[in-house]
């Protein structure tokens, strides 16, 4: 769900699958083993039961395929992304984890050329939307391919990870640009019917994990002397907040 996979910021661009390079898909990784419990919570509050075909849009490295692969034992995954690399990630994942026959990964720019997705009964799009040129028009291709009666989940971040007690995350800070983003007008526009929206919030004390997050995060931030500074402070946690959107195709479910 990293936000802060591309960059400090979205000043820095919408980018498709560029940002750090390895760096990025570190984050990725370790944003999902932190969050893990708060994914899991997110999935289990989503308004649907037992989708047998699943779409993670821009999956990344497979912080939500593998949360909804097992929170759903019955559902297959399609992965799609603009980065070959994360995509190779996650199916050496999926072959450690015995789960390769229940993930079907797909290369697309979804900017440019849209893939055939199948009809999936859940779309997860998480951190992935607001990198989209065009997110409005994304939308509407998701709604036609979803199945009638399936839903789409938009999980975004509501700011930047903050990781001191200073910086707690505040709604109208302007360093934040895409805090408190609003996607329900967007996805009402889009044809959906909204049917929750739920805000998580993350306060993890320090940790290894919490550390190795900070070093990566901040390091892009300050100049070394700063962000070792940072880091020996002992009120160094990682502070976040997700909002998840569940947004209803109408139809009958098939
Ligand atoms: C911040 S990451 C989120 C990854 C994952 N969903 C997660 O929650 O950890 C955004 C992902 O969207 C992908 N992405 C960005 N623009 C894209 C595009 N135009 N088409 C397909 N994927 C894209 C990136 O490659 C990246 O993996």
């Amino acid at each position: 769900m990293s936000e802060h996979g591309h960059g400090h910021g979205h000043g820095h661009g919408h980018g498709h699958g560029h940002g750090h390079g390895d760096d990025q898909a570190e984050v990725l990784d370790l944003d999902a083993e932190l969050l893990a419990d708060h994914t899991a919570a997110v999935i289990d509050w989503l308004p649907t039961s037992a989708p047998r075909h699943v779409v993670d849009l821009g999956s990344g490295t497979g912080a939500g395929t593998f949360a909804l692969l097992s929170h759903f034992p019955e559902a297959h995954i399609t992965a799609v992304d603009s980065s070959l690399d994360h995509l190779q990630r996650l199916r050496a994942k999926a072959g450690q984890r015995g789960l390769a026959d229940r993930i079907h990964t797909v290369l697309a720019d979804l900017d440019t050329d849209w893939p055939d997705l199948g009809t999936p009964d859940l779309i997860w799009a998480s951190a992935s939307l607001h990198h989209m040129a065009d997110p409005a028009h994304t939308l509407g291709r998701l709604h036609k391919t979803l199945a009638p009666g399936g839903l789409l989940a938009v999980v975004e971040l509501a700011g930047m990870p903050q990781f001191f007690p200073e910086q707690a995350p505040d709604a109208h800070d302007e360093r934040l640009p895409h805090r408190g983003a609003d996607w329900g007008p967007m996805l009402t526009e889009a044809g959906f019917t909204l049917e929750g929206e739920r805000t998580v919030t993350v306060h993890l004390e320090r940790s290894e994990k919490v550390e190795r997050y900070a070093r990566i995060v901040l390091g892009r931030q300050l100049e070394p002397e700063a962000l070792e500074a940072a880091l020996r402070r002992e009120d160094l946690a990682l502070r976040t907040e997700r909002t998840v959107w569940a947004a209803r195709k109408q139809g009958l479910a098939t």
